[in-house]
């Protein structure tokens, strides 16, 4: 199995593994309660929980794949992440992110999205790729909208009611 801690780039982002050594980052994404809203998951309550949850990560090895951090190219700096993960209780691969707010509404998302997309389908040869979100979730329905998902009804998952969309290749608008 291919282990791709290196995702796709993008005209302004470049997708990586994030380490231990981004915990700080990975706190202030995962603690800020705009970030977190819409997420169902509890946020993070220190750095030291941000470094545990980065630690113990086994989407890469496991998969080959995972959500990686997106890297502004024109700072350098992590503005968020991006990427794929495996739910073995669905059998499906699902489409994730989350971005610092400051980042938002410049259609970075969308631009992370579709070549998370583009990667899952072209190098890693998934066959379809879902998307839940829960449904006040506008924003990031938009991105998915943007990305050429396409709406699949709605499922209770891990307590939550969520809409699904679908993507299959072939279903992409062009290259960002
Ligand atoms: C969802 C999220 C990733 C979007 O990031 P972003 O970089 O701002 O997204 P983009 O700029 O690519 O696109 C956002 C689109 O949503 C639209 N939008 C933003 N807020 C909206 C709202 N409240 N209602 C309707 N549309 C909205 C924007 O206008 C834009 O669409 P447009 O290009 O047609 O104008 C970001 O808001 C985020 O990190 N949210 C918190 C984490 C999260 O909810 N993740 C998704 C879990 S499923």
């Amino acid at each position: 199995m291919n282990v791709h801690r290196i995702g796709p780039t993008t005209l302004r982002l470049e997708h990586r593994a994030l380490t231990v050594a981004d915990a700080e980052f990975f706190f202030r994404l995962n603690s800020h309660p705009d970030v977190m809203r819409f997420t169902g998951e509890p946020p993070l309550g220190s750095v030291d929980e941000a470094r545990d949850a980065l630690a113990h990560y086994p989407d890469f090895e496991e998969h080959g794949y995972g959500r990686w951090g997106c890297v502004l190219r024109e700072t350098g700096a992590l503005i968020g992440f991006c990427g794929l993960k495996r739910l073995t209780d669905l059998g499906e691969v699902d489409i994730g992110y989350r971005f610092l707010p400051e980042f938002w509404g410049r259609g970075l998302a969308t631009e992370a999205c579709s070549a998370c997309l583009g990667f899952g389908f072209d190098t890693l040869g998934l066959e379809r790729i879902i998307a839940l979100v829960m449904p006040g979730n506008a924003a990031s329905v938009r991105v998915l909208e943007k990305c050429s998902m396409r709406p699949d009804g709605e499922i209770e998952y891990c307590g939550t009611r969520a809409l699904r969309f679908v993507a299959e290749p072939g279903d992409l608008a062009g290259p960002v």
